[in-house]
């Protein structure tokens, strides 16, 4: 049977108080809206339609790449209006499941046990149990323990507010007893608002079973309405993506202090210490060790690849056995060989450095491709920027740079160079041989430093 899902999110969300449409607000570095469409596709559904409200150019602008069809709400007068937008997307017949864009953490099982209950019991109804139900609608079941209706909070009776069992508004139902029901909707209710809710007394009426089927943990449909809630939503996330890694066998030297912001494949053996964030796509290989408060994003290290505390790498491509930081900056476009070492304070873009190379300390490398075996001596700059272009450095195969040399792009350095230390490179060095580029010492012998006038004040005259 074809399904379709529809997500309602044309609440406004005032509660974030935000500039910000509610959806677009970001759990893991995703918008919630994102997280909500993923889960869906996770079902494989035939369309998903989101119906949005005012700031839907924004909503349709940074979510562009998403396979959804847009549906505008454009005033919002409740959730069987909400969805009832929704309806000219929707083929005649095939299941509906109604989503919501601010509950983020609900799971595809958890949906797929809502879509089997559905297929055999007509109209399905996801339901929690919470120890504070204010607020929710109230799951109202017959002597036969049968769900008969839901009551909103503001519609309820003394004795009904005391009942636990709450609606989470995840709900699935044929789309055509949609079509026949949602007109008969009013807005009979303390609110003057369509609710949705009401189709579970119109599918009784009808003489249609309205199954409901219980979420264990209320944290995975607990909705995002304010930023204390987003936070509780980040942090669910969270712990659950730190467990599921390290039952996968990574090790988090502690699972409450670790960010995943995008995916981590790990191999073997992978020791991620404290305070560690991860965005976009990272692979790291067997036995990688990443220090303290380091941010890894858009990488693969190979295998052994240490990380030491501090550092930042981001869209690099290691080797196995490299030794990253600590305090390494580590930028785009970068590709490290076998066993590279990038020291403190060390700076590195869009270069490629060959296996065995060394870069230990305080040095800026960029558009550079450095061979095998060379080693940079400390405060080695590559010149690459002359205001208006940026220009290469090409050095070879066992090259040692002395400390605090310039290297003035474009230029070349050939094999087994060695640079002195001090040295302004504007032109090519040859390979094999020493280039200096230095002002020869001079001793001046005898000279003296001024000395302060003993009168005690007058040190500052000028
Ligand atoms: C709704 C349910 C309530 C349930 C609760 C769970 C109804 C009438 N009540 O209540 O039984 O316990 O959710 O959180 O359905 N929305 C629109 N357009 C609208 C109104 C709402 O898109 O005109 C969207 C909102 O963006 C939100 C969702 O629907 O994502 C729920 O709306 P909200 O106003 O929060 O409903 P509740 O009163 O909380
Ligand atoms: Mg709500």
């Amino acid at each position: 049977m074809s399904l379709s899902v529809i997500i309602l999110a044309a609440g406004q969300g005032t509660r974030m108080k935000s500039a910000l449409p509610k959806v677009l607000h970001p759990i893991a570095g995703r918008p919630l809206l994102s997280h909500v469409v993923a889960t869906a596709r996770c079902l494989e559904p035939e369309r998903i339609v989101v119906v949005h409200g005012h700031g839907g150019e924004l909503l349709r602008e940074r979510l562009s790449g998403l396979p959804v069809q847009w549906a505008e709400q454009r005033e919002q007068l409740g959730t069987a209006h909400a969805v009832m937008q929704a309806l000219p997307l929707l083929p005649p017949d095939g299941s509906v499941l109604v989503l919501y864009g601010d509950v983020p953490l609900i799971r595809p099982a958890t949906l797929e046990g809502l879509l089997e209950a559905h297929a055999t019991g007509g109209f399905a109804l996801l339901t929690v149990t919470l120890p504070d139900p204010t607020g929710y609608g109230r799951i109202l079941r017959d002597a036969a323990g049968s769900i008969s209706r839901i009551v909103e909070q503001k519609d309820a009776s003394e004795s009904e507010r005391a009942i636990r069992e709450v609606n989470t508004g995840v709900m699935a139902v044929e789309c055509a007893r949609l079509r026949e029901w949602l007109p008969r909707i009013g807005t009979g209710n303390s609110q003057g608002e369509f609710y949705l809710t009401d189709l579970v007394g119109l599918a009784v009426a009808a003489g249609f079973s309205v199954t409901g089927v219980a979420v264990a943990d209320p944290a995975e449909v607990a909705g995002v309405n304010n930023r204390l809630e987003l936070a509780r939503a980040e942090r669910a996330f969270q712990k659950a993506a730190a467990e599921s890694l390290l039952l996968s066998g990574t090790t988090l030297a502690d699972p409450a202090r670790f960010d995943l912001r995008g995916e981590l494949v790990a191999g073997r053996d992978v020791f991620i210490d404290v305070d560690v964030v991860i965005e976009g796509q990272v692979r790291l290989g067997d036995g990688v060790r990443v220090g303290p408060f380091c941010l890894l994003r858009d990488c693969e290290l190979g295998a052994g690849t240490e990380v030491l505390a501090h550092s930042t790498l981001d869209g690099v491509q290691a080797g196995v056995h490299c030794r990253i930081g600590p305090h390494a900056r580590v930028r785009p476009g970068t590709v490290l060989g076998d066993g590279v070492h990038i020291g403190n304070f060390v700076e590195v873009k869009q270069s490629i450095i060959g296996p065995e190379s060394k870069v230990n300390h305080l040095s800026y490398v960029g558009d550079t491709h450095m061979g095998s075996g060379c080693n940079i001596g400390a405060g080695t700059i590559t010149c690459n920027y002359d205001g208006a272009a940026k220009h290469r450095t090409v050095i070879g195969n066992d090259v040692f740079v002395g400390s605090d040399v310039q290297l003035i792009a474009p230029v070349q350095v050939g094999d087994g160079a060695t640079i002195a230390a001090g040295t302004t490179v504007a032109e090519d060095a040859p390979a094999g041989e020493l280039t200096v580029g230095r002002v020869r010492q001079q001793v001046v012998r005898g000279w003296r430093r001024p000395q302060k006038s003993p009168s005690g004040n007058g040190g500052n005259d000028p």
